[in-house]
């Protein structure tokens, strides 16, 4: 079986992309496979290249890998990929349509606004529904590229203008105050579980799990499992699940949440979730006792399957 490990691409997750795949590489190399090789979809010889394989793991984040546009292509190819298929990576990919789906299935979602570009709305009116403080974000992005924390209204305009820069919709969410967690899901419809619970503790220089934090050692901000209550921590779990499957995802998901003090409400799906030194999912494999190079294994039973 010969694989190519998709990483690179053109999307801000470039480089954290490129992370994952050699790690995905080296582990499917070490689960037994002999032809494992890296594959960027940004090469001008990318087409010509996925040819000459027989399936496709998919290592890449963001916009362009993550959102189904190399699933389409993958499709139209004929090559067998990893994880979710294209439509279900768009709706993940969009967190303003994650957001319909997940309400329609009775998720908790933040309050929000989704803007396109040049929408008349004012700061008064996105108050309304937010309050003052808030978070700004590319509704179509990954790894916190373009978030902005706004604590004061008159920040609005330049978080927005900054959010602009990475999406054409923009989301302003109501900020939640509670604990950050994650949750990974794992296996095929028939197998589907939940792994550990993982809290994001952020250093206390720092407003949120923004990209500084997120790429740097993983033993100061990742703590597993989660301090919160049991009922929130079975709850989250049980979300994590329904999102994976409202969304329709396949394989592997990771949905991240804030536990209010009414319970955990959802935030976004990742489709493809990292796996550098630095990433919460080879983490809560970890905890579950599941060797990564496994589960890469095991993702590419699934697509073959
Ligand atoms: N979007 C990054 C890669 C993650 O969620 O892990
Ligand atoms: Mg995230």
């Amino acid at each position: 079986l010969r694989i190519a490990v998709l990483a690179g691409g053109s999307s801000s997750e470039r480089e954290v992309s490129l992370k994952s795949g050699e790690n995905a590489r080296d582990a499917l190399r070490a689960a037994g496979f002999k032809k494992v090789d890296l594959l960027d979809p940004a090469d001008k010889m990318f087409i010509d290249s996925i040819r000459t394989y027989d399936l496709a793991f998919l290592a890449m984040h963001g916009a362009g890998g993550e959102d189904g546009e190399i699933q389409h292509v993958l499709d139209y190819l004929g090559i067998p990929y990893t994880a979710s298929d294209a439509f279900s990576s768009a709706c993940g990919a969009d967190k303003d349509v994650s957001k319909l789906i997940y309400a329609n299935a009775g998720i908790p979602i933040a309050k929000g606004v989704t803007l396109k570009k040049d929408d008349p709305i004012t700061v008064e009116d996105i108050v309304a529904v937010v309050g003052e403080e808030s978070f700004v974000k590319p509704a179509v992005n990954g790894s916190s590229y373009g978030i902005s924390l706004v604590k004061n209204p008159s920040e609005l305009p330049c978080a927005i203008e900054k959010a602009f820069k990475y999406s054409d919709k923009v989301l302003i969410e109501q900020r939640l105050v509670g604990t950050e967690i994650t949750v990974g899901v794992f296996g095929d419809s028939e197998t589907l579980k939940p792994l550990p619970v993982v809290e994001i503790c952020c250093p206390e220089q720092s407003d949120f799990y923004d990209l500084a934090v997120k790429y740097v050692d993983p033993t100061d901000i990742h703590r597993i499992p989660a301090r919160i209550s049991k009922e929130d921590y079975e709850q989250a779990q049980d979300l994590a699940c329904r999102a994976h499957e409202a969304l329709g995802c396949f394989g592997i998901s990771r949905s991240d949440f804030i536990v209010t003090s009414s319970g955990p409400v959802i935030l976004e799906t990742n489709t493809i979730p990292g796996m550098t030194d630095a990433s919460l999912f080879p983490d809560e494999l970890r905890h579950a006792n599941i060797e990564f190079s496994d589960a890469c294994a095991s993702l590419v039973e699934m697509a073959l399957a």
